[in-house]
């Protein structure tokens, strides 16, 4: 809840608290029956007394609108609307039968906290405000011309930003593309998300990487597609491992992140990745090839050859975004496929947001086209290899008698094995009480024992703190 009572207002606070859920009710914002929250969480998230709250309830409750529940708190009553009896619609049930599901429980309470609260984040996976390039944006938004249309533009994407992104595909990952392969769409999320609404059916097999990002996301059981997991091993997934699953389940295509792993870390070695292009050109299945972070190796022998730069028969259709190298809130990544997937893929883009707005657009292909673009990489390699070594230290100095890693090659993420008998959703509680939040591994579908620290979204001075608070969490638990 974001808003607060004011201390400066004439209205004493239990009154703006009343004045504010009577509205909240009326205008069936807490439908009738809804549960409110109870005296004491609401004290806390509008920072004010309990016995505020216990008073504003209180008034509520003399003018029928609220009922309290002796053991289970307050809730809107079922009837206040009056004789006439409105018949108001049961939104409970219209929210839980949609066909889109919700994410898991777990990572709407990690995205709560991380929005109410501040707290040291190894959680979010992407990169931190001291990363952001927010000079060059200013340079941008003031020297550059704006001269793009303002109408709907063309469903694949801004052809400025097409071109650029091709050439810069070329550039930095030696893929062979043009502007007519490319669709650009809302970050490398949407470009999964319409990959399995428009290419896949109810009912198909696919195989995921375990853990994966890919398992974390509820995209799969909304359309009805079985996932089948590959386990990822130091060299990334075993290509026998896809055979076998091929040959059980006749898996229709194969979901990866090849390079720096989200969560692992891993890499994919390249005898694995030229033996699963085989296999996919064997099979006739093709390889979804999900890559954010293969422009953030942390040494250069690092082999970040993409599988689409190895594809030689077109059968991966190549992911990728800004998020993890310029700002996730630019909310541009873009797909690379055949023009046959490609069309259909953004025939449904225009169904769903008519294309992509064209702001993010075009301050993209500034910052992609620009000469800058260069030196701004090689900053955002350099600072986060420091943060990753400041964790690894961090983590050897503080935490080593609970946890064990490998540093990754490259990306952001950092994924740990716990070295005692933890439950991680426990360590979880401890870790935002003490003012730390992390991802627990089984939300990305790891056995239990495992977390995911991100040290891409921490800022430099607070990752040793985080790491002294996660201990504390430890502490409290074992
Ligand atoms: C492997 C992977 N794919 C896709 C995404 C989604 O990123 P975005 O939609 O911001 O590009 C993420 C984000 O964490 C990721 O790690």
């Amino acid at each position: 809840m974001d808003w607060k009572p004011s201390r400066h207002s004439d209205i004493p606070i239990y009154q703006q608290i009343v004045d504010f859920i009577e509205k909240r009710i009326i205008y069936g914002e807490y439908p009738p029956g809804s549960i409110l929250p109870s005296e004491r969480t609401l004290a806390k998230m509008l920072e004010v007394n309990r016995g505020t709250i216990i008073t504003a309830y209180d008034v509520l409750h003399s003018k029928g609108m609220v009922e309290r529940i002796k053991g289970s708190g307050t809730k809107v009553s079922s009837d206040f609307w009056g004789l006439t009896r409105n018949r108001i619609p049961n939104w409970n049930l219209y929210v839980e039968s949609g066909s889109f599901l919700p994410n898991l429980p777990m990572y709407q309470h990690i995205q709560d906290e991380i929005q109410e609260r501040s707290l040291i984040n190894f959680a979010s996976g992407e990169l931190a405000p001291d990363l952001t390039p927010y000079a060059d944006f200013r340079h941008i938004l003031s020297q550059s011309e704006f001269n793009h249309s303002l109408g709907y533009d063309h469903s694949q994407g801004n052809l400025s930003l097409r071109n650029t992104v091709a050439d810069h595909l070329q550039e930095y990952k030696r893929i062979d593309c043009t502007s007519q392969s490319i669709l650009i769409t809302s970050g490398a999320q949407q470009a999964l998300y319409l990959i399995v609404q428009c290419l896949l059916h109810p009912g198909d097999s696919v195989a995921i990487e375990n853990p994966s990002y890919a398992y974390s996301l509820p995209l799969f059981r909304s359309a009805r597609i079985k996932t089948h997991l590959l386990t990822v091993g130091e060299q990334g997934v075993e290509p026998d491992d896809i055979i076998a699953l091929y040959k059980k389940h006749k898996i229709k295509m194969i979901f990866l992140n090849p390079i720096f792993q989200n969560p692992t870390g891993t890499l994919l070695s390249h005898e694995r990745r030229t033996k699963i292009l085989e296999l996919s050109a064997e099979l006739g299945i093709p390889v979804v090839e999900d890559d954010p972070y293969s422009l953030i190796p942390f040494s250069k022998e690092a082999d970040t050859a993409t599988l689409k730069s190895l594809d030689r028969n077109g059968n991966v259709l190549y992911i990728s975004s800004l998020s993890k190298l310029v700002a996730s809130g630019l909310r541009i990544g873009w797909i690379v496929g055949p023009q046959k997937v490609i069309t259909r893929l953004a025939d449904a883009k225009q169904q769903v947001d008519f294309g992509h707005s064209i702001f993010p657009q075009w301050i993209a292909t500034e910052f992609l086209g620009a000469d800058t673009f260069a030196g701004h990489l090689n900053h955002v390699q350099q600072r986060l290899l420091e943060k990753r070594n400041l964790l690894i230290a961090s983590l050897e100095r503080h935490l080593s008698d609970y946890v064990t890693f490998h540093a990754p090659e490259g990306g952001v993420h950092l994924w740990c094995s716990l070295k005692r008998e933890v439950n991680e959703y426990r360590l979880l509680e401890a870790a935002l009480r003490n003012g730390v939040v992390f991802v627990p591994g089984s939300l990305l579908g790891s056995e239990k024992g495992h977390m995911r620290l991100t040290f891409g979204r921490t800022e430099t001075p607070l990752i040793e703190e985080g790491v002294l608070r996660l201990k504390q969490a430890f502490m409290m638990l074992t």
